[in-house]
């Protein structure tokens, strides 16, 4: 295949060949192996990925050459393919057959498509199941899961990882060569088992061993998880239990730890295929898929050795599992939720991200979603790209007539007819390729962060405190709240770099680390803001409550301390503003912490109920920053308006003014800047632009008024 191939700068198309061969040559001077995608421009190179998951192992043979024609004259670039065929290439144990593989490949190598291979460690085949019954997970209730679905194994199991690697292997030999391919997905979204964790013999011998490595010793053990509590303390690894049903809640030092082998099980398990791909596929790239901001596992330990985070993106599925378990929702909080799963994946490595799978039709297995609204596809695939996306795939080619997603609904009807948003995907691609690789690779300025720590988040989860708290939740309504546009905001770790940003905000910022407090205290007096949300600081990174006044190794730095924390469940509290918020006042919803300032300014307090007229937000000046706690739950608009407040003290510049649920996002390179706006509403709106802009896939130009329709999506550059 000579598909042509655009560097970063988007200035000098260069030849598959020509570049193969040119980057290999400084590479092997070098001495090094880097994937052929990652190679020595410095940004990633990579042939414009708009593309279908495509399963040739579901259709006929006779059909696969007008498959990938009409892929290709649809416009797409790339499929994904056999991440769920283990059973065709290895139908017994040890005997492969990569033939129907091989000329599936080549036909659509013929027709220009590049191809992205699965590894199929998702769904093992019946004959493996049944000969290895040990490699099944274990959900949180003690019970086996059974074959006759999917992600049904353990992460830990020796059999499983040994057999897993060895397709990998095989597939890596066949088709490292093969024309056409460009690169790996690793298994198939390990944060979607139907239990979150796996709690097997293999697992508990697995956690055993994870803890003698962390610990050292059973004494460093017993101390850091206060074993001695219900008698539990261990004179032996073996004794070590996973936190399965026993009569009373787990130890919570153990509990997070075992969410933290879980995570480490999963990542150790995708690099142990990585580490094969890399040996015999030095040419490729090597990615996995999953739904971004599940907690299930640390995705940023997960993609840590992979080249770049693939997300998969259902909006209209989603919408109908939200409705299905009847959470309240308003009108655009579908949008935001995915806007934020899509900043979350671009944060991952800091780079674009792939949507591995995007909605093309009516989604689910046994229900499903409707048709999405004529526009909606391409307002989704823009989505993508305004957050950060550099390559889309629609999921998925044609619709299953057989198999457990029949209704999972694709390009192709199940009479091969095309879908109902086939055109809609047609023009999309048109426009996206159309703006270019320069676009597409390019950053996205974010002067804003928000924490995203998986500590505090399973922490939480182990004992949430308030049968209604979720770390999930608070991030959620932060997010929304910091910029009502979803514009302009990274997720960043507690120990991440944060120097790029003016303000970051840590809602329940529950476990803290000496050393992130330290962090936090340095990047406060280099000019940072910092608001933390009520119960933070609350505990060690052993789940143990901290010894000092709360918030613990935040409360100098805050000014403050809390007096009493108060989970609320009757009547909602109420704050009232003071100082720079002066003016208004707000609803408080599920928690209340009752500040005794020491040294900080008092922004909020408490109307209602024994603690009212009791600090509830502080600001402390330290250096030449300002740290801030929020020590009340505040909802809504009072929550948007609050933190909206901070930003502009830090001097954030926030984006145009938009209407609600119309969003506004920028990406830049090489100076040039490309505004998004999208619709995500059903109603034709408008927004005012400041100065000239050129819409760059149409090139009309406007001037103040930008007329956006129901479920719109436009990109303007500036002049
Ligand atoms: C994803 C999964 C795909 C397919 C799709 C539709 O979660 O990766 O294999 O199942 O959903 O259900």
């Amino acid at each position: 295949m000579e598909q042509d191939l655009v560097t970063e700068a988007g200035v000098r198309p260069v030849s598959r060949r020509a570049f193969i061969e040119g980057s290999l040559a400084v590479v092997g001077a070098a001495g090094l192996q880097l994937p052929l995608w990652a190679q020595p421009l410095g940004r990633p190179v990579l042939p414009l990925l708009f593309g279908v998951d495509y399963y040739p192992d579901h259709t006929p043979e006779s059909l696969w050459e007008e498959d990938a024609r009409m892929i290709a004259d649809a416009g797409l670039t790339n499929v994904r393919i056999a991440e769920f065929a283990w059973g065709l290439m290895e139908p017994s144990e040890g005997k492969f057959e990569f033939g129907w593989l091989k000329k599936s490949c080549d036909i659509l190598n013929k027709n220009k498509i590049a191809i992205i291979l699965g590894t199929p460690s998702a769904a093992p085949p019946p004959w493996l199941s049944k000969k290895y019954p040990e490699i099944m997970e274990v959900d949180e209730k003690g019970q086996k899961l059974h074959t006759g679905g999917r992600r049904f194994t353990c992460p830990s199991n020796k059999t499983y990882r040994r057999l897993s690697v060895a397709i990998a292997t095989e597939m890596a030999k066949n088709f490292s060569d093969t024309p056409g391919v460009i690169g790996w997905q690793i298994d198939n979204e390990m944060t979607l088992g139907s239990s979150r964790r796996c709690y097997c013999d293999y697992c508990q011998q697995g956690f055993q061993d994870w803890v003698r490595t962390k610990y050292g010793s059973l004494d460093k053990v017993n101390q850091a998880w206060g074993t001695v509590f219900w008698s539990q303390t261990y004179t032996d690894f073996s004794q070590i239990p996973v936190p399965l049903p026993s009569g009373g809640d787990p130890n919570p030092g153990l509990a997070l730890d075992y969410d933290r082998y879980q995570s480490y099980a999963n990542a150790s398990f995708i690099e142990e295929q990585l580490a094969v791909l890399r040996k015999l596929c030095p040419k490729h790239f090597v990615t996995t898929n999953n739904v971004s901001l599940l907690d299930v596992i640390d995705l940023r330990e997960h993609y840590a050795k992979l080249d770049f985070a693939s997300l998969d993106n259902y909006p209209g599925f989603f919408d109908m599992l939200m409705r299905e378990s009847k959470v309240e929702m308003p009108p655009d909080a579908i949008s935001a939720m995915i806007a934020m799963s899509h900043d979350f994946a671009r944060c991952i490595k800091r780079k674009p991200f792939m949507i591995m799978e995007e909605q093309s039709g009516k989604a689910g297995q046994k229900t499903f979603s409707p048709q999405p609204a004529p526009g909606q596809v391409r307002l989704w695939t823009y989505q993508a790209v305004a957050h950060g996306a550099m390559g889309v795939n629609y999921f998925r080619w044609d619709t299953a007539t057989f198999g457990a997603e029949e209704y999972w609904h694709g390009m192709l009807n199940h009479d091969r007819s095309k879908s109902p948003a086939f055109e809609e995907m047609k023009q999309t691609v048109r426009e996206l390729k159309g703006l270019g690789q320069e676009l597409l690779y390019s950053e996205y300025p974010a002067e804003m962060a928000l924490v995203f720590d998986y500590n505090s988040s399973w922490a939480v989860s182990i004992q949430p405190q308030h049968f209604a708290l979720s770390y999930m939740n608070q991030v959620t309504a932060w997010y929304g709240s910091i910029s009502p546009n979803h514009s302009g905001v990274d997720f960043v770790a507690p120990d991440g770099d944060w120097s790029a940003y003016k303000i970051v905000y840590a809602p329940l910022a529950h476990v803290i680390t000496a050393a992130q407090a330290e962090k936090i205290k340095s990047y406060v007096q280099n000019g940072g803001v910092f608001v933390a949300g009520f119960r933070s600081g609350v505990k060690n990174e052993s789940s143990q409550m901290v010894k000092t006044p709360l918030p613990g190794l935040l409360a100098e730095l805050m000014g403050t301390t809390v007096e009493d924390y108060v989970p609320i469940y009757g009547a909602k509290q109420s704050v009232k503003f003071a100082g720079m918020l002066a003016g208004w006042a707000a609803e408080c919803g599920l928690w209340a912490d009752v500040l005794k300032p020491n040294g900080a300014e008092v922004l909020g307090t408490y109307t209602t109920g024994s603690y009212a007229g009791k600090p509830a937000i502080t600001m402390n000046n330290v250096g030449k920053g300002k740290a801030v706690y929020v020590g009340a739950d505040v909802t809504g608009e009072g929550l948007a308006n609050l933190l909206g407040k901070f930003a502009g003290m830090a001097g954030v510049k926030q984006s145009l003014q938009a209407p609600r649920g119309v969003e506004v996002t920028v990406r830049r390179a090489g100076g040039k800047e490309w505004m998004f706006l999208l619709n995500n509403g059903a109603e034709a709106t408008s927004v005012t632009v400041p100065g000239g802009f050129r819409d760059a896939v149409s090139g009309k130009a406007y001037s103040e008024k930008v007329e956006l329709k129901g479920f719109d999506a436009r990109v303007l550059l500036a002049g």
